[in-house]
């Protein structure tokens, strides 16, 4: 089979307006201070300052600069879950990891989770939009599923609430793996193979739509951050860990930059949904996020906010899927995307309204870069998951 030509990326057509029109006729805010950044010498001594106060405890780390209202959580370690007591805990992990891997499950027999959540791409999937059933392109970027463990909310709009009603939901979408319960349990129940590991798992052989989702809930359970990052390194004590930029990077990001307004605690998330402007309302691409599920005007263009951990692997970005890193961050350094009324929109109940938390930063490209790198010393060793060996399925 030939795979579809990829779309020509899209040009966030917006966003090159919005830098334009900055230079044209307002002159960059700080632009002195920037200059002065930018000198190695300067530079080199603020990282010098800041990592001498980073290398203490959190606790006497700079104050954030957060905004009322906002429960800021301070950045961390990734707890490890706790161990589970159950002595089936394993088996059902083992299970959940094949029925993960195996694309017979799907209708047509072709496409598994993994299709779309690669061990080795940060568990996404690379593409700007996934590719579903008879590779019909799906509206959004496939999530990395590390730490999804923590989530109280999953999809981009926060539609399910459990990491099982999120694989029924995966099944059963026609435009994805397309497969009704019926046969799903259908094809494991061919398998004695699969009766035998349901049969270690739940202690009956029969297998359940709800056992399966189980399973594989348990096994995304355990995709959890291992400390590796070179930021979790430096949070252990090695405080040559981090690189200058990074250093710098890290204090940008908890206060001027002002992400840690959303992105803070441990995963770098506040589990909150946010309108950062890209709702593209009214336009082609328009797409509603959290209103679609529930129906609040005040939900307009709100999207879960990302948790950042492993942030340099699973590009393209947002829910969209049509930014890389450095895209990211020029809208950031311009407060993102503002979207005017047209006229007919006047009084528009639905139109969607920006977050107040994003502000115009005016970042320089040091900066910039500093961010990026803080954002890169996130990156966790790779993960070289071996699909697992499939039990057979006998014919019908
Ligand atoms: C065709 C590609 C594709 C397949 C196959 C697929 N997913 Fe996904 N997955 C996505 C996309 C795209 C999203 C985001 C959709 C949205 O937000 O509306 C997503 C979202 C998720 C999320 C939510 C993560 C979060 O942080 O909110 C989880 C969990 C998940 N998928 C698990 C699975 C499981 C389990 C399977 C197999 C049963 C699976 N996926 C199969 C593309 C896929
Ligand atoms: C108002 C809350 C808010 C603030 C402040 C904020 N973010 Fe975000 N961030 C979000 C939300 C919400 C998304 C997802 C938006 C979407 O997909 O439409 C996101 C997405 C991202 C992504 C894409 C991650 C992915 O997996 O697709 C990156 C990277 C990111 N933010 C970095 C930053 C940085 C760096 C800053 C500071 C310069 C920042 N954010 C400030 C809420 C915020």
């Amino acid at each position: 089979m030939t795979l579809p030509a990829p779309r020509a990326p899209a040009l966030p057509i917006f966003l090159l307006l919005a830098c334009a029109c900055r230079s044209a006729d307002a002159p960059t805010p700080g632009a002195g201070a920037a200059s002065d950044s930018a000198r190695p010498a300067v530079a080199a001594a603020e990282a010098a300052r800041l990592r001498a106060l980073y290398a203490q405890p959190a606790s006497a780390w700079p104050a954030p600069e957060i905004d009322a209202g906002v429960a800021f959580v301070e950045l961390g370690r990734v707890p490890r879950p706790p161990r589970s007591e159950d002595p089936r805990h394993e088996a059902r992990v083992d299970l959940g990891r094949m029925l993960f891997f195996d694309a017979r499950l799907s209708g047509p027999g072709q496409m598994a989770c993994a299709s779309c959540h690669d061990a080795e791409l940060g568990w996404a999937d690379g593409r700007s939009t996934s590719f579903g059933h008879a590779f019909q392109p799906l509206p959004r970027n496939a999530p990395s599923l590390l730490n999804v463990a923590f989530g109280a909310h999953f999809f981009w709009d926060g539609r399910v609430t459990t990491l099982e009603d999120q694989a029924l939901a995966v099944f059963e979408n026609p435009r994805e793996m397309h497969a009704s319960a019926a046969h799903v349990v259908e094809v494991l129940a061919r398998s004695s193979g699969y009766r035998a590991r349901f049969e270690a798992a739940f202690g009956q052989p029969e297998p359940t739509l709800p056992h399966a989702l189980r399973s594989i809930a348990d096994f995304e359970r355990t995709l959890v951050s291992d400390g590796s990052s070179a930021f979790d390194e430096f949070l252990d004590g090695r405080a040559d860990a981090l690189s200058d930029e990074a250093v710098r990077g890290l204090h940008l990001f908890r206060t001027r930059a002002r992400c840690a307004n959303c992105h803070h605690g441990p995963l770098l998330t506040d589990g909150l949904f946010h309108d950062v402007g890209l709702s593209y309302y009214g336009r082609k691409l328009q797409d509603l996020g959290r209103y679609e599920v529930t129906r609040d005007p005040a939900d307009v263009g709100r999207f879960k906010t990302p948790s950042l951990r492993n942030v340099a692997r699973t590009g393209p970005y947002m829910h969209n899927g049509l930014f890389d890193l450095d895209g990211v961050l020029n809208m950031y350094s311009v407060g993102m995307p503002t979207l005017k009324r047209k006229p007919e929109e006047a009084d528009d109940p639905l139109f969607p309204t920006k977050s107040p938390l994003l502000k115009e930063l005016g970042l320089d490209a040091r900066e910039k870069a500093d961010l990026k790198a803080f954002l890169d010393a996130l990156t966790e060793r790779r993960r070289r998951v071996r699909p697992p060996e499939l039990p057979a399925v006998e014919e019908r």
